[in-house]
């Protein structure tokens, strides 16, 4: 397991654009790539920042399964898959994946069923299902009828972070579950019923491990951001530990997962955390530019061609508008990242069938070059294309299918 502590990763170097052209150039674009080499350091960053904990994989930030397959095998400190969907996750244990937590509750009543059939098999393996209520269980119940062996469930906690006396609170919205009285009251109602088990307790702080304390040209912000993390992170840790202390005297627990790649190297010192999860680091896409603790080397990319230039000074590329999910504002924008110095049009942004780009070297740009772009997010891209080659040093060493290049797109 990769401890050492290592220097910043590199900026992107003018000659990257000639490594992946020469890479590159028998693949017609549009095409996604990635830096294998830029992934392996990226997960060796991240295995030292998690410090001896296991790290969950969380598989809607890779959204390929070979690539999933290379990253549990690459080293031990990687452990398990975090998915997304409960049909996805099936799927995934059809593969032979194992030790899976689906991190969203799930309402597919017939996963659910088929879930029931695993778990009769695997009883003290299959996948877990998250809850945050009653409702919930009521609807697993209802989809699995009599079973012979309970579902593993496990409940996810709020550790968002209210001030100003609970009138603004910080984090996604998730679950109600917050102080230790309420998860306990819910992991004694899963025990009272004959279909669900409990085996695990999540809680994720988005709003620490999904956005950066640097964001970029907004110093104020920033140290806003920063403040608000030091004490969420100072509250979380406290209350988690309260929590899974009452939760453990009801049901023993297998696992306490928290934490996301902008978190690893705070959540994984808190004692009362088993396990971290992190995805979107392997591909390193630019909201995870904006941290102050870390650096990591962008990964994913696509590539589009240049197919028409409006004025010497602009190169304009086919397709690109790949927004990133959240709230709408810039930062969710694809990045041209090589050659470095373009930028996106402020009219137009990155569009449905084409993306106009401005700089300096787009003035060098002809009809049928390049030009590579970053995505805001990790696995989002994988829904546009159905391959990704991978790239070593100059060399394409693979092609591995997305989850959609295999005819599946779960969300
Ligand atoms: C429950 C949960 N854990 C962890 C993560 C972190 O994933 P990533 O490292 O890809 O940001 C997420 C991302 O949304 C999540 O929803």
């Amino acid at each position: 397991m990769a401890t050492a502590a290592q220097p910043l990763a590199p900026s992107a170097p003018r000659d990257d654009y000639e490594r992946l052209e020469r890479a590159l150039a028998g693949v017609e674009a549009p095409f996604a790539l990635l830096d294998l080499d830029a992934i392996w350091w990226n997960a060796d960053d991240m295995l030292r920042r998690a410090a001896g904990k296991p790290i969950r994989v969380a598989s809607k930030s890779v959204r390929c399964r070979p690539l999933l397959r290379q990253i549990l095998a690459r080293d031990l400190g990687f452990r398990g898959l975090l998915t997304y969907t409960l049909p996805e996750t099936l799927w995934l244990a059809g593969h032979g994946f194992d030790d899976l937590v689906v991190a969203y509750p799930t309402a597919d009543r017939t996963a659910v069923a088929e879930l029931a059939r695993l778990t009769a098999e695997r009883p003290t393996s299959a996948p877990v299902l998250m809850v945050d209520s009653a409702a919930q269980l009521d609807l697993i119940e209802a989809a699995v009828g009599d079973v012979p062996a309970p579902i593993r469930v496990a409940i996810e906690l709020d550790v968002g972070y209210w001030t100003a006396g609970g009138r603004l609170k910080i984090g996604p919205k998730r679950s109600p579950i917050r102080t230790p009285e309420q998860a306990v009251a819910l992991a004694r109602e899963i025990e009272r019923r004959r279909a669900v088990r409990l085996v695990g307790l999540m809680a994720y702080e988005g709003h620490i491990a999904g956005v950066g304390d640097r964001p970029p040209g907004k110093r104020l912000q920033a140290r806003v951001i920063a403040r608000l993390q030091r004490r969420s992170a100072a509250e979380i840790r406290e209350r988690r530990a309260a929590v899974v202390a009452a939760v453990a005297a009801v049901a023993p627990l297998e696992f306490v997962n928290g934490g996301g790649t902008g978190s690893l190297h705070t959540t994984a010192t808190e004692p009362a955390v088993t396990e971290v999860a992190a995805g979107s680091g392997f591909y390193a896409p630019t909201l995870f530019d904006a941290y102050s603790a870390f650096r990591l080397r962008p990964a994913a990319m696509f590539a589009l061609p240049v197919v028409r230039k409006p004025a010497p000074s602009i190169a304009t590329a086919l397709g690109g508008g790949y927004l990133a999910s959240g709230a709408g504002d810039a930062a969710r924008l694809p990045a041209p990242h090589l050659p470095p110095g373009l930028r996106l049009d402020r009219f137009e942004g990155a569009g449905e069938v084409q993306t106009p780009l401005l700089g300096e070297p787009a003035r060098g740009l002809a009809v049928g070059d390049r030009v590579y772009f970053r995505h805001a997010k990790a696995g989002e891209l994988c829904e546009r294309f159905e391959t990704l080659h991978l790239v070593s040093g100059d060399r394409v060493v693979d092609e591995l299918p997305t989850y959609r290049g295999e005819g599946r797109t779960f969300l």
